[in-house]
């Protein structure tokens, strides 16, 4: 079907995906979305995560990755993402619903938002030929760089799809993802005054205490229960919310660059190896959560009176981060985005379903007070869909000296 026949449809049938700087795996969100911008109406159909196996993992995590690497991992996590999308596919089968658009994030394996006059620039990788190949479906992807192009931080962007999905005419609502990195959205009555940004680290910190602690055994603080059964740690808190990124005003963005393992735990951990690991646990964790808190009192709370926050994520899964949220927010009712009707693992994906089908409309997604850009812009790139086949068998393939493409 042309991109034209899908817009003239009452609704649209649509795959998000996302991955995150978690590196977990990718979750897609199948949803049905009718109309756009102030008209949008969205429901949610299913979800599913596809993990990442350990070793596709650490190359995705590998501070030294070259060209090349990223070359193939573009390529590579195509076809994850194609897997993803071919299991919702089976999902809206059975369903007798027919999908329109694949709308993808890709995975971030560079974001150097602009600061000063810094050189800027961002990639995420995840090649939309190869799921436009696999599906047949026409792809949305690339979100980001137009936004930075026109001034912005390319971060985040979420809050479009927050405002779509959770504004109320009597309320101000805090929509907050823990993801590897922690967001909150402003979600006022109306657009204009939406308002968002990077609180700081999310579950990040705590997969790499875990992950250092653990000598790389374990991945995660399983519902937080570790960090519950430890105290934090005064003067670890003190380093941790040190850091010069939570004092600065919005709008701002952040990510493993600023607070990934090498340059905020690693050495500050091995210092403090005396101390209990559910202890350490604990002061991550708390870190998180006052962070998130200080940011809600420091820059939301002066301009916004919120009553509701919508929690989503994995970090929504952790018991001892909610709780702290929950004791530290006092006045507002802290719930999780599942009891909105869109699962905390997919909220995400069915973020991007929504910009990709603004992409389509040719309707500006980008919320400027959020990401600091000059102006509002259409965001994304399509890639055509049609015909669908399956990856070549590696075998038998002809052996190719490696050329350079000039
Ligand atoms: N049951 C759980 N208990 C605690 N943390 C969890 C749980 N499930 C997921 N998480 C956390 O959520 C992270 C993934 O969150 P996600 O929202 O996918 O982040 P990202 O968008 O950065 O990939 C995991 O790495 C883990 O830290
Ligand atoms: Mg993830």
């Amino acid at each position: 079907m042309d991109l034209r026949a899908i817009l003239k449809k009452p609704a649209r049938f649509a795959i998000g995906l996302m991955s995150g700087t978690s590196c977990d795996g990718v979750d897609a969100a199948l949803v049905r979305i009718k109309g756009t911008g102030r008209n949008l109406h969205l429901k949610f159909i299913d979800a599913t995560t596809i993990p990442y196996p350990l070793p596709l993992r650490n190359r995705l995590l590998n501070q030294r990755m070259s060209v090349t690497d990223a070359c193939l991992l573009n390529f590579e996590l195509g076809e994850r993402f194609a897997e993803a999308v071919l299991e919702m596919l089976q999902v809206a089968k059975k369903e007798n619903l027919t999908v329109d658009f694949v709308a993808s994030h890709g995975h971030t394996i560079a974001h150097v938002p602009p600061r000063g006059h810094q050189a800027s620039g961002t990639l995420q990788i995840g090649e939309s030929a190869v799921m436009a190949e696999r599906t047949g479906l026409p792809v949305v992807s690339d979100f980001r760089p137009r936004d930075m192009a026109a001034g912005g931080q390319g971060a985040p962007l979420a809050p479009y799809a927050d405002w779509a999905l959770f504004h109320r005419s009597d309320r101000v609502t805090l929509c907050l993802n823990i993801g590897g990195i922690a967001n909150v959205t402003v979600v006022p009555p109306e657009f204009p005054d939406v308002f968002a940004f990077d609180t700081g680290p999310g579950n990040m910190i705590i997969d790499d205490t875990v992950g250092l602690l653990t000598r790389g055994t374990q991945r995660m603080d399983i519902d937080g229960v570790k960090a519950a059964k430890g105290t934090p740690i005064p003067e670890f808190l003190d380093y941790l919310l040190g850091h010069r990124y939570f004092s600065l005003k919005p709008p701002k963005s952040t990510g493993r660059e600023e607070f990934g393992a090498e340059v905020y735990l690693r050495d500050a951990l091995a210092n403090r190896r005396d101390h209990s690991y559910e202890d350490l646990l604990a002061t991550v964790t708390a870190a998180v959560g006052d962070s998130i808190i200080d940011a809600i009192e420091r820059f939301v709370k002066p301009n916004h009176i919120p009553t509701h926050c919508v929690v989503s994520g994995g970090g929504a899964h952790n018991i001892t981060l909610l709780d702290h949220l929950r004791g530290g927010l006092p006045g507002l009712a802290v719930n999780t985005s599942d009891e909105y009707g869109i699962p905390s693992d997919a909220r995400e994906a069915v973020a991007f379903a929504i910009l990709g089908n603004e992409t389509l409309f040719g309707t500006s997604a980008n919320v400027p007070a959020a990401t600091g850009a000059g102006r509002p812009v259409v965001l994304g790139k399509i890639t055509p869909g049609g015909g669908a086949s399956t990856p070549p068998a590696k075998s038998g393939r002809p052996k190719l000296p490696a050329l350079r493409a000039d």
